[in-house]
């Protein structure tokens, strides 16, 4: 919970109190109003500590003269820029996880700061302590900070207070992606994921929730998603959610990569870091949470979440290579990888998706390995119509989020060719993140359509950072509702 306050920094009582320091060639300096009682602490801690002001940077002291029982210390690097603050926000809350109550100094009155300090304390409150058995004690601990103040030193405008709104339902959509990503995939596989869409959206103003079962997408003609959840215990869905407004000028389709768990099929995957495979639904977490805060946020653009759902697994009834199916639009593929699993239910979702004649279409995927060889794991690739992967990519930066455009080359095309079927759904191995994006560009038509690959930053596997947490990161939500905002607004 964050709350505006007109408080000082040296007389609010507080765990807590937060300063945002920026790296300088003489040194760290405190951004925002800070009084002196409070600067002098910063200077000798800098001192004794050697602090640099780099990001991650997190210290706490004991906070002499102060009504607060700590100061924390939280790096920023060079810049105030927002995206700067919600991660140095961030990693301050993140370390204070087991107390009560933090007050944050805002580094300055702009709105962008305040949002993206709100964001950010909110973002690094976070902690999965779902499978924790340890005794009330230690499961306290575990738990995140509790209450943040930010103090504004004036009262709260109605921009302000509302910016706030926002970034809770924001930032709880990001929690409910990562709980979803976190959560182990014995418990979550297509028909949990669809009855936890369905309790997610209880109670959500203009919001319907349609789950088709295997019966309805063997009737319906999904051959993607039938073929690749054939071989788990555990039959597909597809769960379609729509957010449908009083009165909306546009409407947009999410659509998600939704596989609970990707062994790979009969295409195995080696057994090494197998177990990240959980996260290879974080596409359909991530449009499902998008849809809810769009309706939550009460956004005048009418928005359809498509989680396409299915566990990849190898087994006695489970899809070969060389394989043939026909996917929602007619188009026939042959199988030749099995865990290229992905594109092939993302296929069915985006024909769907487009035949309801979407004004845009966007989809989230952890599609390819490829993508972290070209782009790394914090950076996810988007592709698609130039404007639409524009627009993305624009808002991902106005969000704070980052994401880089990538090109659907034509002539790679050719690697996609079949033999037997209209296209194979794995061609040469280079570039394997754009043959991926060339693939689903042959479900969308003429709609224009964004494609974030994410399978590098939608998991993080290499300790917390900022406001990241270890596993589900939660990203892309954050630009999704930056994409659907800004379509308010045309
Ligand atoms: N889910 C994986 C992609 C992935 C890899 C996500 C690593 C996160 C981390 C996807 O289904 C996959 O297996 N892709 C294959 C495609 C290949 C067979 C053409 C890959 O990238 O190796
Ligand atoms: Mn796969
Ligand atoms: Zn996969």
């Amino acid at each position: 919970m964050i709350s505006l306050t007109q408080a000082q920094p040296a007389t609010v009582t507080a765990d807590a109190l937060v300063i945002v320091l920026a790296r300088r060639p003489d040194g760290p300096v405190p951004l925002g109003d800070v009084p002196e009682v409070v600067a002098d602490l910063v200077a000798s801690a800098a001192d004794v500590l050697a602090l640099t002001g780099d990001p991650d940077e997190v210290h706490r002291l004991p906070a002499a003269g102060l009504r607060a029982r700590s100061l924390v210390l939280t790096g920023a690097g060079d810049g105030a820029a927002p995206e700067s603050v919600r991660r140095a926000v961030g990693a301050a809350t993140r370390a204070l996880a087991g107390l009560a109550n933090a007050a944050v100094v805002l580094p300055d009155d702009g709105l962008a700061t305040l949002t993206a300090a709100a964001e950010g304390a909110l973002l690094g409150a976070y902690t999965f302590t779902r499978y924790r058995t340890q005794d009330q004690a230690d499961r306290r601990s575990g738990a995140p900070l509790e209450q943040v103040q930010l103090l504004l030193g004036h009262r709260a405008t109605k921009v302000e207070t509302r910016a706030v709104e926002r970034a809770q339902v924001v930032v709880e959509a990001v929690h409910t992606v990562r709980d979803l990503v976190n959560t182990a995939p014995n418990d979550l596989y297509p028909a949990a994921f669809a009855d936890a869409a369905r309790a997610a959206a209880k109670g959500v103003k203009g919001v319907k929730v349609t789950v088709l079962d295997e019966k309805a997408l063997a009737a319906g003609g999904f051959g993607g998603l039938i073929g690749v959840g054939q071989g788990s215990a555990r039959p597909p869905r597809l769960v379609k959610v729509t957010y449908t407004p009083s009165r909306a000028k546009q409407s947009v389709a999410l659509v998600g990569k939704g596989i609970t768990f990707d062994s790979g099929g009969i295409s195995l995957k080696p057994h090494a870091n197998m177990d990240e495979m959980k996260s290879d639904m974080a596409g359909a977490a991530t449009v499902l949470a998008s849809v809810l805060a769009a309706a939550r946020l009460g956004l005048p653009v009418a928005v359809t979440a498509w989680c396409a759902l299915a566990e990849n697994m190898p087994s006695g009834t489970a899809q070969r290579p060389s394989d043939v199916l026909t996917i929602n639009n007619g188009t026939t593929v042959e199988v030749l990888n099995t865990d290229a699993e992905g594109r092939l239910v993302l296929a069915d979702a985006l024909a769907a998706a487009v035949g309801e004649g979407p004004d845009l279409v966007i989809d989230a995927a952890t599609l390819t390995g490829a993508q972290i060889i070209s782009l790394g794991r914090r950076v996810a690739a988007v592709m698609g119509t130039d404007d639409a992967r524009d627009q993305v990519v624009a808002a991902a930066g106005a969000a704070g989020e980052s994401m880089w455009p990538m090109p659907l080359p034509e002539d790679l095309k050719d690697g996609l060719k079949s033999k037997v079927a209209d296209l194979a759904n794995v061609g040469e191995r280079w570039g394997g993140s754009l043959l991926a994006g060339l693939f689903l560009a042959e479900f969308v038509g003429t709609t224009p359509w964004a494609h974030i690959d994410f399978a590098g930053p939608a998991y993080n596997t290499s300790g917390p950072y900022g406001y990241t947490p270890d596993g589900g990161t939660g990203m892309g939500v954050r630009t999704m509702v930056a994409v659907l905002e800004s379509r308010c607004e045309h």
